[in-house]
């Protein structure tokens, strides 16, 4: 026991020196808070590369040409630097019309703002071998992919095209199945052929849209939201959830369809006709979700029209 407390304090002590060391060092010129590879190379990676790169790059501008990026850096002074007056240090585009701010829906997080200014601040440091592209897996860049992931990621910009199926099978499935409650069986046979083909196309529509998110430089689907996360963000990860839960029910409710022809069940009857009217409001949300990832807040730009 006493052993254990000498080591426990044997420990702190050696710590508390660490610490002290490492406080002393920060303090000498060539110990820098931020270290280009570790933390701004990942950041400019994640925030800016899915418009700065490649051949359709926002003004032309490469965010891993070192020279163009350091253009905008006054080393050693970020209040002085463009990148930082500019495009960093900016009220959102969505509040001031002529705001640079990047990337354009709305400033970094406040750490991620801190890590960029202290980077500049101690000189923006970018060793000349250190380079965006080589140290990012993205096979897309290489050429090098399979035909069959080629085609993957080419049906995804069909996404905003091909979403106009389930959103009018699956109005037309809960119309119908709505109206078979007063019209009886013909209703009926239209409301579950409709539901069935709303949920063939909400399949084709959710894979496309899975491909156009990874063409779109979207975070992948094992990254939970975090605290953090930008506004667009959030309705981009509400809308792939949202949107993948309304085909995998619309393909649950024509299970329940064929079900209810199998054991003449009246209760399954109930819960698919139910689920379709169920369905109309929750593809509307779906449909309302991705507009808005397309076109901004359509609602407040109407609103904003009325009140001028
Ligand atoms: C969603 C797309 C998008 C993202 C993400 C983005 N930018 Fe931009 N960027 C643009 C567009 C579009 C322009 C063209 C200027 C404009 O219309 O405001 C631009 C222009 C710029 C310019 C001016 C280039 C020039 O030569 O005129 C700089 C600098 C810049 N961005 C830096 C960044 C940085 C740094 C990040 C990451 C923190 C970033 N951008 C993220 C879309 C983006």
């Amino acid at each position: 026991m006493n052993k254990n407390l000498l080591a426990c304090l044997l420990m702190l002590a050696c710590s508390l020196l660490d610490l002290r060391t490492s406080i002393g060092q920060d303090a000498t010129p060539n110990q820098k808070l931020v270290n280009f590879g570790r933390d701004i190379a990942p950041l400019l990676k994640e925030r800016c590369m899915q418009c700065h790169e490649g051949e359709k790059a926002s003004n032309g501008f490469l965010i891993s040409d070192r020279a163009a990026l350091l253009a905008f850096v006054e080393p050693g002074n970020a209040a002085g630097s463009s990148l930082w007056n500019d495009y960093l240090n900016q009220p959102s585009k969505l509040k001031l019309k002529d705001s640079l701010v990047m990337p354009p829906d709305g400033p970094l997080a406040a750490s991620e703002l801190a890590l960029l200014k202290v980077w500049i601040d101690e000189g923006a440091d970018w060793p000349a071998d250190a380079s965006l592209v080589a140290t990012n897996a993205e096979p897309s860049e290489t050429g090098s992919i399979s035909f069959p992931s080629r085609l993957i990621r080419a049906i995804g910009y069909f996404h905003p095209a091909v979403v106009h199926f389930p959103i009018v099978l699956f109005t037309l499935s809960g119309v119908a199945a709505f109206l078979s409650y007063f019209l009886g069986t013909r209703c009926r046979s239209a409301a579950f052929q409709c539901l069935a083909m709303a949920s063939v196309s909400s399949i084709v529509a959710v894979i496309m849209g899975w491909s156009f998110a990874d063409l779109q430089g979207y975070p992948a689907w094992t990254n939970l939201l975090s605290e953090n996360a930008t506004e667009n963000e959030r309705s981009f990860f509400m809308h792939r959830w949202v949107g993948t839960s309304t085909a995998i029910l619309g393909v649950v409710l024509v299970v329940l369809g064929l079900l209810e022809r199998r054991y003449k069940s009246n209760a399954l009857g109930q819960a698919w006709r139910l689920g379709s009217i169920g369905m109309m409001f929750l593809i509307g949300l779906v449909g309302h979700q991705g507009g808005e990832l397309v076109y901004g807040d359509i609602f407040e730009k109407a609103y904003n029209q009325i009140s001028k």
